[in-house]
């Protein structure tokens, strides 16, 4: 098939670390769109206190996609939608592990719509060697000493033994 014009997708998240569940999410985006662009929100939810600062984020999700053409890492301050609209996103991808993602997934589509009536959110799936995996778990295990290597890449597993902890 011929595009007219390259589909632009957004995957946007804390990536507090980047997991390899997202790394899967944003792979598999290739398969729908031409450029995705994996945005780091800068600014933290007030229920969220971040292990990473924004600058180190945006450093490990550009480490590990280094070698992956067609996706690339950002940065985002403020409304997500702000952000696709700026940079012409076709729409915003989003992972869906397990139906108890579902409910705060479909309020943040929604919402986003309200808000910009063009937002169009496409959930995928990771591997199913991924459905049980999220950035948190990964900080509180990695936090305790236990052995993370399977769950994130290298640039991350670096920072991760170098971090303090929550
Ligand atoms: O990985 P997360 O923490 O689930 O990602 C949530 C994120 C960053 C995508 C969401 O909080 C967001 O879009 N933040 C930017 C601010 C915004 O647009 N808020 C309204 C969302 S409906």
């Amino acid at each position: 098939m011929t595009r007219a014009q390259p589909v632009v997708a957004i995957y946007p998240g804390s990536f507090d670390p980047i997991t390899k569940g997202h790394e899967d999410v944003a792979r598999r985006s290739l398969r729908i769109a031409d450029r995705v662009l994996v945005g780091v929100a800068c600014t933290a939810s007030p229920a969220k206190r971040n292990l990473f600062s924004v600058e180190e984020r945006l450093g490990m999700v550009q480490e590990v996609f280094q070698d992956d053409s067609g996706i690339e890492a950002c940065q985002f301050e403020g409304l997500l939608v702000d952000f696709a609209r700026e940079v012409g996103a076709h729409f915003i991808i989003r992972g869906l592990r397990a139906v108890s993602d579902f409910e705060y997934e479909f309020q943040m589509a929604q919402m986003n719509r309200e808000l910009w009536s063009e937002a169009e959110t496409v959930f995928l799936t990771p591997d199913q060697r991924y459905s049980f995996l999220s950035a948190s778990l990964v900080r509180e295990v990695s936090r305790l000493g236990g052995d993370v290597s399977r769950f994130v890449s290298e640039p991350v597993l670096r920072r991760l033994t170098g971090a303090s902890g929550e």
